[in-house]
């Protein structure tokens, strides 16, 4: 069982924590207003999850996702990600993120730019080209004919 730290509780965050805790893994959840309001969430997801604030599920999880709007992985705390694999499911949308030149320019990435910001995590980029109600409807067990790819990218082989 491994604790998985999960920043962004929305379309995609809710959906990677029904996946954990349905696969046996522990859930420590946060989203920018306050576990307070994640209680229908971790409700639903039973003694496997709990919601907490964005340092706590930092710092609970041996694994990190990152899954907020691109603007916000400025606020996401680098100390407790420090060794820790960290992935990241952001996409650009200039229109809800605002215009980001190097992304524009094509000079980088949005997983790059999360490295950046956590020079001491291992960034993986996973998840970010599986509309979320997929992640759930479209799941298989391993060996499943026609089970369906998802794409991991990133430049640490172990993470
Ligand atoms: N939706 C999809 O099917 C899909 C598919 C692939 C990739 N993506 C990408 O994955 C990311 C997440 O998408 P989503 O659809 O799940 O977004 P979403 O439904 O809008 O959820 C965003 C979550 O992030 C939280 N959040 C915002 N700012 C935060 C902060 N500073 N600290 C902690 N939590 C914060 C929000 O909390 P509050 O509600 O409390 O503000 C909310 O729980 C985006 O970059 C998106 O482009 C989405």
């Amino acid at each position: 069982m491994t604790t998985i730290g999960i920043i962004g509780a929305g379309n995609i965050g809710s959906q990677l924590a029904r996946l954990a805790v349905r696969n046996g893994h522990e859930v420590v959840i946060a989203n920018s207003r306050g576990p307070e309001t994640l209680t229908d969430l971790v409700t639903e997801l039973g003694a496997g999850a709990r919601a907490a604030t964005r340092d706590e599920a930092a710092a609970a999880g041996e694994i990190v996702v990152v899954t907020t709007p691109l603007a916000a992985i400025e606020t996401i705390p680098a100390g407790p990600l420090e060794g820790k694999v960290v992935i990241d499911t952001n996409n650009y949308y200039p229109q809800r993120d605002g215009h980001i030149e190097a992304l524009d320019s094509e000079t980088t990435t949005t997983a790059e730019l999360l490295q950046d910001h956590l020079p001491g995590a291992r960034v993986v980029k996973a998840f970010n080209h599986i509309g979320a109600a997929d992640l759930t409807g479209h799941a298989s067990a391993a060996g499943t004919p026609d089970r369906r790819a998802l794409v991991v990218a990133g430049d640490d082989a172990d993470a």
